[in-house]
């Protein structure tokens, strides 16, 4: 099963080798600001060994691997793991970048006390949710932290992928594997497509 619905499965198959990265709708050269405030407070902490699905071209991996934490990002597009690479480098970081599906990461069960997903979820297929929630279990220690940030049903409509309701999320993420610790709203940076971006940041604790 592909994770992601057709017209993104193909957008993401090519759009980071044709397009400079400032011209993609989602991009804002900023760490995720949510994610910066779980470091700040210490939710995330230096040397917690964190895996960001769809890692894109690296900005969120490369931002926490400079603050200490050991990085892994997962990624199916060839030239997004090559940005993400150049990123570390010239950052000067260790971040290893792996070539794979979120549906069937190239992981060990357990490794992660962190797992992290920005603008992944809301691109997937309804009949994908199960499944990926799934690895984001299998790869969290008892007690983990799935961090996910995604499109919400509250913002602007227009181009982009699918907005997401809470029902959705907790529907996928709270029933049984995970333990919803927060989930809430919150503004983004504004794009040019999308000045009212108004997303969602959940945290999940995993159960054995
Ligand atoms: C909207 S981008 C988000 C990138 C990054 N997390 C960010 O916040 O900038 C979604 C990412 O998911 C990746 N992707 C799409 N399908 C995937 C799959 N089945 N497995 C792993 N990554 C996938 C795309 O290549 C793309 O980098």
């Amino acid at each position: 099963m592909k994770a992601f619905t057709d017209s993104w499965v193909d957008r993401f198959s090519t759009i980071y080798a044709e397009a400079p990265l400032a011209e993609l709708s989602w991009f804002t050269a900023a760490p995720g600001p949510e994610l910066v405030k779980l470091v700040i407070d210490g939710v995330i902490r230096r040397g917690d060994c964190v895996v960001d699905l769809g890692s894109g071209p690296g900005v969120d991996a490369v931002f926490l691997a400079a603050q200490g934490m050991k990085v892994t990002g997962v990624d199916l597009s060839a030239a997004a793991l090559e940005r993400a690479r150049a990123w570390a480098a010239l950052a000067g970081v260790e971040v290893d970048f792996v070539h794979g599906d979120v549906l069937d990461v190239p992981l060990l069960d357990g490794l992660a006390d962190v797992v992290t997903d920005s603008f992944v979820f809301h691109n997937m297929r309804d009949e994908a949710r199960a499944a990926y929630a799934g690895q984001v279990h299998r790869l969290l220690r008892p007690g983990g932290l799935f961090v996910l940030n995604s499109f919400s049903d509250h913002m602007v409509a227009g181009t982009g992928p699918r907005r997401v309701t809470s029902a959705e999320i907790l529907a996928t993420f709270d029933s049984g594997r995970f333990d919803c610790v927060d989930l809430r709203l919150y503004r983004n940076l504004p794009t040019a497509d999308k000045p009212d971006q108004i997303h969602w940041i959940g945290q999940f604790r995993a159960r054995r």
